[in-house]
């Protein structure tokens, strides 16, 4: 006879790092990666219309047949030689600097440049400033390691650098202050040229770190956006970029570029997380851009995806209740929609997935307690077909919130 398993309840024993973690907003999105009946406006997905699969299957191909002894090998943890050569060459191209001796790393994806930031810069209690909104996913690698998340508004502009300048007067003493400049997620606004440049003197002067996320640099619709960070003070910022916005998510490539003891030290710490990103993928993602793949990509979905912001702005116009604000991006993936007071997005999620149709709540954007009234609404993989029609079920559940208030 067998003794009855006692159900163990394990949540006592978890570390303390996890209990501000959150996560289930990015978990739901991914769910929805999927789903064919709903009209998702969630996920920060590219579309795969973008992918050019008859490329890159001609490469995979190739690349096993003739260069297993590498592709399918363990790489060096700061990626493999040539591939550096060739991301050092784009962000020469694209951004005017080239990284020196140990200042470039590759990353899996730009999520594992900021957790390795975090792990090898911040100690519990660490102040890390973000713009309020911003990416959610870097709140949590940040909360991770315990660190204690600031928020600082943004407008038009992108981060208040003058709210920042009063913080830091006052006394506040961030280790790390995390921006996305250009086309910011979740905003879909762009940080001016002016406030880059005070954002860098306040990093000379008080000596933080500035951790610039370069995740939609390269999707501007009318342009690029004023010079990096990273270019323009390169004493001061550690880079992290992304392949998966402007190739595909599903290589799970990034880069961080900065100062070399910072990068360093990222490169030991991710030899006991994933030890080196795949080397299959690092290949392919080279020779797909040394072919012109890549640029030629990127200048599809520069296209696709303005064309996407404008059908939304047009359905905003004709389906948002009385009183909704929303941003006018000029390039990336997302329209930051703020609706009247009195509703809460959190809570109206549930009549929206009645209605078939799914957004992500402004609440987990904020390290704080804001958002309750915002949405995001990212358009880069909504069919052009069916952008209106999402939008009207959204304008519908929010006119009837606001009716019944
Ligand atoms: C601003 C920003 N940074 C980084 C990432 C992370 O992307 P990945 O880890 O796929 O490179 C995202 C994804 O949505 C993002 O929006």
């Amino acid at each position: 006879m067998t003794a009855a398993l006692e159900t163990r309840d394990w949540s006592a024993a978890l570390a303390r790092r996890t209990h501000s973690l959150g996560g289930g907003e990015i978990t739901a999105i991914l769910a929805l990666a999927g789903a064919t009946d709903v009209i998702t406006f969630s996920g920060g997905f590219p579309d795969p219309a973008t992918w050019p699969t008859d490329v890159l299957s001609g490469l995979a191909q190739r690349l096993v047949a003739d260069n297993a002894a590498v592709t399918l090998q363990y790489a060096a943890t700061e990626g493999l030689a040539s591939v550096r050569d060739y991301v050092s060459g784009r962000l020469a191209a694209t951004q005017g600097l080239t990284p020196g001796a140990g200042e470039l790393m590759i990353t899996s994806g730009g999520i594992d440049a900021m957790e390795l930031v975090a792990k090898s810069y911040l100690d519990p209690g660490d102040v890390v400033v973000v713009e309020a909104p911003t990416y959610l996913g870097a709140i949590m690698a940040f909360r991770g390691y315990e660190a204690d998340v600031r928020g600082v508004p943004v407008d038009d502009d992108g981060m208040r650098v003058d709210v920042l300048a009063d913080l830091l007067a006052g006394g506040l003493r961030p280790k790390i202050v995390y921006t996305i400049p250009d086309f910011q997620n979740p905003t879909g606004l762009t940080m001016s040229a002016q406030r880059r440049q005070e954002l860098a003197a306040l990093a000379r002067r008080y000596g933080f770190l500035i951790l610039e996320d370069v995740a939609y640099r390269e999707l501007g619709f009318t342009g690029p956006p004023p010079p990096s960070l990273w270019s323009a003070a390169p004493d001061v910022t550690l880079q992290a970029g992304t392949f998966s916005k402007i190739f595909s998510p599903g290589f799970r490539l990034g880069w961080a570029s900065g100062p070399a003891e910072i990068v360093g030290t990222m490169v030991v710490a991710k030899q006991n997380s994933d030890q080196c990103s795949g080397a299959l993928g690092q290949r392919l993602m080279e020779e797909y851009g040394r072919g012109g793949h890549m640029d030629a990509q990127i200048v599809r979905s520069r296209e696709l995806y303005q064309r996407r912001a404008q059908l939304v702005d047009a359905a905003l116009t004709a389906h948002m209740p009385a009183g909704t604000t929303w941003t006018k991006p000029s390039g990336g993936f997302y329209i930051w929609v703020t609706a009247p007071d009195g509703v809460d997005t959190v809570a109206l999620s549930a009549a929206a997935t009645d209605k078939k149709v799914a957004y992500v709540p402004g609440r987990p954007f904020y390290p704080g307690d804001e958002g309750a009234t915002q949405i995001r609404l990212a358009y880069s993989r909504v069919a052009d077909h069916l952008i209106d029609e999402g939008i009207r079920r959204i304008g519908e559940v929010l006119t009837t919130a606001l009716e019944d208030k």
